[in-house]
């Protein structure tokens, strides 16, 4: 006897189920977008299968991943050491971000006359295209065009070419006939994505799909297929400078710890190799209030420039104000400062400033946020040529940060003479290490 059919609610937008009806999606957080659907049970009748063969890991040769490096070397260390045959990309960022601009640079870096990559793009007509590439000083004849809404169509091409790379700009606009539904739509999202994955694992090409989200979720369709790509890549602006990061959320092939920075030029993007210059603010003189630290970026180190200003409260609580920072770890380090150092807070005002608009969450960056609002208490300056480096507990002890050495040789390279670190045995060539051991150590330093 079939069992009875069940309710469902599914939600248009990121395609997530559940048992019960809500306002809101708790997956993607929209908001009315619970559609309810009927399930049929499935067949209760007992179907004998035969078992399967075990598999035994000792007669399985190992694969070696070969890769090809795209020549930007940002790229190539977001996706772990190069892009890999037979491996399916998302690339997701909002409208204008430059994803467009970067498969670009990608299809020019990595297509040769014999194996060229194969550009779709149902977004932009080939003139469009065309004149992008030549901004971007591309050889043309690595690259071919195809202008194309249709996934059948599409992987027929490219079956029929077998490029290096496919990329599809943008996975939004692209239907499959075998689905009743607008492109863009989540089951077209879905069903091409499919095609392109068959694609890719089939022929060992390589495959980019371009999918456009925005932050509040407007254009969520790319983020139902994260569990079905090999790779997600995102490519964001950071607000205070006009740079670009390309990180990676999911990655078979490699870490997900690894960023990649570049800025937007009037040809196209160009690598930054030394992203530790720019996180600072350019002013060369040391001012009260301003402390230099270190933060890990994937397996990077970057310096950062934290600012505080402590001015007498003049009406009512004193006010706590970060960007960059946590609100909440702010507070607790000025409780801090106030109970084990006897430095009197709880009439002053903070405001604190991480300069380059990082969001950090690095504890390592609490000895220097605490350094920063004791130099502008007191007036007194930390030498712009110093690291602070160093977590805080709750008892005003330091303690130790992750990859300290390797924290202390990015500042080395960089022309720093000094570093006020946790109690750890390091020796460095160049760099003259103080160690702190609390709180009381560190306002010592700073009055000296
Ligand atoms: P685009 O790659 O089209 O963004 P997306 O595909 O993510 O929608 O490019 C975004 C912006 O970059 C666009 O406003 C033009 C600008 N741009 C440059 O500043 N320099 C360049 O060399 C190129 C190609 C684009
Ligand atoms: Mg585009």
């Amino acid at each position: 006897m079939p069992s009875k059919p069940t309710t469902i609610f599914a939600c248009l937008n990121c395609g997530a189920q559940s048992p019960k009806w809500s306002g809101r999606c708790l997956e993607c957080g929209a908001w009315g977008t619970l559609k309810e659907e009927l399930r049929e049970k499935g067949g209760a009748e007992k179907v004998s299968v035969p078992a399967p063969e075990l598999i035994d890991f000792k007669e399985v040769s190992e694969e070696k991943l070969s890769r090809f490096l795209t020549g930007i070397d940002e790229v190539d260390r977001v996706l772990g050491g190069g892009l890999v045959p037979g491996s399916l990309i998302l690339l997701s960022g909002e409208p204008g971000i430059g994803k467009s601009t970067i498969v670009a640079q990608i299809a020019e870096s990595l297509g040769t006359k014999e194996l060229p990559v194969l550009y779709v793009s149902g977004e932009e007509s080939a003139g469009q295209i065309k004149g992008r590439l030549q901004r971007l000083g591309t050889d043309l004849g690595k690259i071919r065009f195809l202008n194309e809404t249709s996934a059948e169509k599409i992987a027929a091409a490219a079956e029929k070419l077998l490029p290096r790379l496919v990329i599809v700009d943008s996975i939004q606009t692209v239907y499959s006939f075998l689905v009743e539904a607008e492109a863009g739509g989540l089951n077209q999202i879905r069903a091409t994505a499919a095609r392109f994955l068959e694609l890719a694992k089939q022929k060992n090409v390589a495959v980019i799909l371009i999918g456009h989200v925005t932050k509040d979720g407007q254009l969520a369709g790319p983020k139902a297929l994260e569990h079905l790509v090999d790779t997600v890549i995102y490519l964001e602006t950071e607000t205070l400078h006009d740079y670009r990061i390309l990180r990676a959320t999911k990655n078979l092939f490699g870490s997900v710890n690894e960023v990649g920075i570049f800025e937007m030029t009037g040809a196209g993007f160009k690598e930054i190799k030394n992203p530790s210059a720019i996180f600072l603010d350019e002013v060369g003189e040391s001012l009260s209030g301003s402390v230099i630290s270190s933060v890990m970026e994937g397996s990077r180190p970057f310096l950062v420039e934290v600012q505080a200003l402590v001015t007498k409260t003049v009406f009512g609580y004193p006010q706590r104000k970060a960007s960059g920072f946590d609100l909440n770890r702010l507070q607790v380090l000025s409780a801090v400062l106030t109970k084990r150092a006897k430095v009197n807070l709880s009439n002053q005002d903070i405001i604190l400033n991480v300069v380059g608009g990082l969001k950090i969450n690095d504890p390592a960056l609490d000895l220097a946020v605490s350094a920063a609002i004791i130099s502008s208490l007191l007036n007194q300056t930390v030498d712009r040529q110093t690291l602070v480096l160093g977590e805080v507990g709750l008892g005003g002890e330091i303690r130790n940060v992750s990859r300290l050495e390797q924290r202390l040789k990015e500042a080395e390279k960089l022309g720093f003479i000094k570093a006020i670190v946790p109690g750890a045995e390091i020796k460095m060539g160049a760099l003259k290490i103080e160690k702190v051991k609390n709180l009381n150590d560190l306002l010592e330093k700073i009055k000296s």
